[in-house]
């Protein structure tokens, strides 16, 4: 898929609307790095965790942002109205074990999305610590939204939890505003947080006006 690059301020950015193969391994790494500790009690040790990740990938429903040849950030995404990636399932047991993976299965289960037609609905954005605050998860947004106009979509949404206000600073800026938050202060122990906010952005569809 066609290559895009753009200057941050921090040096060249190339963003690539999949994951280019080979790829995959430091994607699910990043996507670890970030979200280990929500992801952890389903899908821990990171030795299983990180090969699982990269394999469930589903590599043109993702954005990448790459500096120097490197891949540096990752999302992705899911549109309403099509199939979900790949079954959870079967992997997740064949990976765990049937009784391991059942409770697995469980968590996994809380992170689930099904989007409605016309929406594009943000799986996760990472960016490499190293990477961070020189407007590489903006730009990842940003290509994410264009994707929602030329799908057709009406709005992209995206959940953030309540330990990570400044990421929900952040998309705030960019034009999010909170649909619901949703309280979980039974999940806090186990994944270390305990509430979820859902947030939404208007998208015109190519051609024609945001609502
Ligand atoms: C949140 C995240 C995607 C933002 O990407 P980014 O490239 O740093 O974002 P930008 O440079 O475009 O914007 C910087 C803003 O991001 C937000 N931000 C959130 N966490 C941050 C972090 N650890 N480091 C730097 N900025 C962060 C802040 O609002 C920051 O602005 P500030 O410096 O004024 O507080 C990135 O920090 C990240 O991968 N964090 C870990 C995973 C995560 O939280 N993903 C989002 C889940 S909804």
């Amino acid at each position: 898929m066609a290559a895009e690059e753009t200057d941050t301020g921090s040096g060249p950015v190339t963003l690539r609307r999949s994951v280019p193969a080979g790829a995959e391994r430091r994607a699910a790494e990043l996507c670890w790095g970030a979200f280990g500790r929500k992801l952890g009690p389903a899908l821990n040790p990171p030795d299983k965790a990180v090969p699982f990740l990269a394999a469930r990938l589903d590599a043109d429903r993702a954005v990448c942002a790459f500096a120097g040849g490197e891949l540096v950030a990752f999302a992705e995404y899911q549109l309403g109205g099509q199939e979900p990636a790949k079954g959870a399932a079967t992997a997740v047991l064949r990976t765990y074990g049937r009784i391991r993976g059942l409770y697995r299965l469980a968590l996994l289960a809380l992170f689930e999305n099904h989007p409605k037609r016309g929406r594009l609905v943000v799986a996760g954005i990472a960016v490499d610590p190293g990477f961070r605050g020189q407007g590489i998860g903006s730009l990842l947004v940003e290509e994410l939204a264009a994707i929602a106009a030329e799908r057709g979509c009406r709005e992209i949404r995206l959940d953030v939890i309540d330990t990570n206000s400044r990421a929900k600073a952040l998309y705030e800026r960019l034009g999010f505003a909170t649909v619901r938050t949703i309280r979980t202060p039974y999940l806090r122990r186990l994944l270390g947080f305990g509430a979820v906010t859902t947030m939404c952005r208007s998208v015109a569809p190519k051609g024609l006006p945001a609502q």
